[in-house]
């Protein structure tokens, strides 16, 4: 009886120093952080000009640019009440982030400032809903909401700054109540943070993928080509589309381009507002993963990646061989309502089998 003692004492003992041995700190964060920024300003100053502004540093899906060398950049992002096409021959009424849904690709670097205008344009086009008060949260920040996501009315424009703290792949949406109605609307859209020198590996192409869910009804029930969208079903969780990048087969009719051995990077958020994504590309496995775009959010050898409403990752995967690679979020009724895409490594000679 008295030996046991001792051998669990030795395993112990054991255990703990492969552990010491093993375990090592993380580096210190060496990082400035900066925290908070001056008031916004709310102007009522009419503004006529374009919807996007930002040069390189706000791109349309799926594509994203380098980020430009400067470390504060000027970025705009209008909001506007416009029917979109989600599907051939089909329209949403929908209220946008720079004129589209999802709104376009904010990219910058990690420390850099920001300084984002917005104005709401919602009363612009009388034929699309009446105007709205809207506003923006950048997960991307770190700022007091109740000042920078402030509710602007129709005519006012929002100046604001935030500092990207964190490098990753980040949401905006908008966040005036019922935001589950802003949301389904179609108010939001995606911001990358590159760490300060880059992610670690070299890669060959970049893209990035916005899914969300749409609740839509026919406006007119003799018309089931003009939607609007319906809370109703969003309460109840029952979509009528899951997309990528805002439309039925955008990835389909677009595959993104790739060649047999080039190494990809897909920036993926999952914007919701409700569903969870398992994104899975099928005939690879994810080499690397970081969840939510943080370098230190490694995961290696994935075959899916589970992102919940609001989470992004950071994808990485080898192109095999000559084929088509199928984009799926794995929960197939997802897929079956629109999320679905592919990546098309084929040089244009087409698929060299099918089942
Ligand atoms: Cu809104
Ligand atoms: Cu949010």
């Amino acid at each position: 009886m008295t030996a046991k003692p001792a051998i669990l004492t030795t395993a112990f003992l054991g255990l703990a120093l492969v552990s010491t041995a093993t375990y090592t700190l993380a580096k210190p964060e060496t990082f400035k952080m900066v925290y908070g920024s001056p008031e916004s300003k709310v102007s009522s100053v009419p503004y006529k000009g374009a919807y996007v502004e930002g040069g390189d540093v706000v791109t349309a899906l799926p594509e994203i640019k380098k980020v430009p060398n400067a470390k504060t950049h000027n970025v705009r992002l209008d909001l506007t009440h416009k029917t979109v096409e989600i599907d051939d021959g089909v329209q949403l009424e929908g209220w946008t982030f720079g004129d589209s849904i999802p709104g376009p690709t904010v990219h910058v670097r990690q420390g850099d400032k920001v300084i984002f205008t917005m104005t709401n344009r919602s009363g612009d086009d009388a034929k699309v809903t009446f105007p709205m008060p809207h506003s923006i949260d950048f997960h991307s920040a770190m700022v007091n909401p109740l000042d920078k996501y402030r509710t602007i009315g129709a005519g006012q424009t929002i100046t604001f700054e935030w500092t990207a703290n964190y490098p990753g792949v980040f949401m905006y949406h908008c966040g005036t109540p019922m935001l589950l109605h802003h949301m389904i609307m179609g108010m939001y859209g995606a911001v990358v943070v590159d760490p300060v020198g880059g992610y670690p590996d070299k890669v060959d192409r970049e893209y990035v993928i916005v899914q969300s869910e749409l609740y839509t009804k026919p406006k007119d029930p003799k018309n089931p080509n003009l939607l609007v969208s319906d809370v109703e079903s969003a309460i109840k969780k029952s979509p009528s589309h899951v997309l990528f990048n805002g439309r039925v087969n955008s990835l389909v009719n677009n595959p993104l381009k790739a060649k047999p051995g080039e190494r990809v990077r897909l920036y993926v958020m999952n914007v919701g507002p409700t569903d969870t994504s398992s994104f899975h590309v099928v005939g690879t496995i994810f080499d690397k993963v970081y969840l939510d775009g943080n370098p230190n959010n490694l995961l290696r050898g994935m075959q899916t990646v589970l992102l919940g409403s609001s989470n992004g990752a950071v994808v990485e995967f080898v192109v095999p061989e000559s084929g088509k690679f199928a984009i799926v979020d794995h929960e197939f009724a997802d897929a079956s309502l629109g999320a679905v895409g592919f990546v098309d490594a084929t040089d244009g000679k087409g698929p060299k089998a099918s089942h």
